[in-house]
């Protein structure tokens, strides 16, 4: 595999040392969250990103314009909790100019966990959002109450019972599969979405946040896949390499319609090698992988007057150093959560 700088190419593309190029931007767009989920977030949480620190929506539509400028076509909103910004509308309107701008037909995804989804919807989609993938562990009320310590399912449940005449497509449902009561819940998860016209998406635990160190003794995707074929009649389908989700076709029965669901097994089948992501913070600082121990911040310059072309020499010296996978990573030496880094 040749080195990023005897490439041609890498002046144009966000490349790594592993050759692989970077197509998937995720921003986060918040560390802050309504949950205290706590695989992610402990309820004593207190050091957030100071406000004045945000990436503004004009920032965010700049670095996107230079990311596309870069190889990047799809951009997924990330947080924290995302909705949590009052101005997401306008942060999704300043990326799809980018898209437009650059001539690009535009992809805007986002990660949510639906809180407050039912009002924002149609000035999301209005502002230019394509795709939606939403982050539930459970269907019960009160289990989810103990793993989101939140009382706020009724307004989960509103914006899921609204989402499937939205017109977005596809809608993903993705649950964590924590335990034991996570594995005896998929049925219940797979006919809710199946119903409704989602995708779901097992997560399998990964060791990152506060819980990280419990990850080898959480199910893994063989269980959830016993527990699916001991449900559901699956076929599998062919998958883009850089696709995290394995997937498969679920037949109809009397009990629900036809559908897809996937399982991602980021840990027992991790999918390091082909990997198209690069991820920038909040605050504005590039992340080349999910576990990387360091980041190159983008923010001052920005602020200082860089020109696009400084921002972009900084963004594919921070790509270029990209790990091979997170496995090269020692477990107690990831500190940061999902909920800081983008989920
Ligand atoms: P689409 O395939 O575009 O729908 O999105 P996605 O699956 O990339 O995005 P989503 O935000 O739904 O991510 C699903 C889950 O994959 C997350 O909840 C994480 O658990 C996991 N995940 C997200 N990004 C990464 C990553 O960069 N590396 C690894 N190993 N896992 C990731
Ligand atoms: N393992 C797997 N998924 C995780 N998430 C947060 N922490 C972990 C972890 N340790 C997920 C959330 C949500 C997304 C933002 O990241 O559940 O789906
Ligand atoms: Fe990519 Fe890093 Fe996630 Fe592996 S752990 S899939 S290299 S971002």
């Amino acid at each position: 595999m040749r080195a990023r700088s005897e490439d041609p190419v890498s002046s144009h593309q966000l490349l790594d040392r592993w050759g692989r190029s970077a197509a998937d931007l995720r921003l986060s767009v918040t560390d802050r969250c309504n949950l205290r989920c706590s695989y992610c977030l402990p309820e004593d949480a207190t050091t957030w990103i100071p406000r004045q620190d945000l990436l503004t929506p004009r920032e965010l539509g700049r670095l996107t314009q230079i990311a596309l400028s870069l190889g990047i076509r799809k951009v997924r909103l990330t947080g924290g909790e995302p909705l949590l910004r009052p101005d997401l509308a306008e942060i999704i309107r300043q990326i799809n100019q980018a898209f437009s701008e650059a001539n690009l037909p535009a992809d805007i995804a986002l990660t949510t966990n639906a809180i407050g989804l039912s009002s924002q919807l149609k000035s999301l989609i209005e502002a230019g959002l394509s795709r939606i993938n939403i982050s539930l562990d459970t269907l019960n009320p009160h289990r989810y109450y103990a793993l989101a310590k939140r009382d706020r399912f009724p307004e989960v449940s509103a914006a899921l019972n609204k989402l499937p005449d939205s017109g977005l497509s596809p809608i993903k449902l993705n649950s964590v599969i924590l335990d034991q009561q996570s594995l005896e819940e998929i049925p219940d998860l797979v006919r809710f979405s199946l119903r409704r016209g989602f995708q779901w998406r097992a997560i399998e635990f990964m060791p990152i946040g506060p819980l990280g160190d419990s990850a080898a003794s959480r199910p893994h995707a063989r269980d959830i896949l016993d527990r699916l074929r001991e449900y559901f009649s699956l076929t599998p389908i062919e998958t883009d390499p850089a696709a995290p989700a394995r997937r498969w076709n679920v037949a109809a029965n009397s009990d629900h319609p036809a559908g897809i669901i996937g399982v991602i097994a980021s840990e027992s089948a991790p999918f390091c090698a082909t990997c198209d992501r690069t991820r920038l913070s909040a605050d504005g600082k590039v992340y080349s992988c999910l576990f990387s121990l360091s980041f190159v911040d983008l923010l001052a310059p920005l602020r200082q007057g860089a020109s696009n072309e400084e921002l972009a020499k900084l963004w594919l010296d921070a790509q270029a150093a990209k790990p091979a996978g997170h496995t090269e990573i020692a477990v107690g030496r990831r500190t940061y959560s999902l909920s800081q880094i983008g989920g």
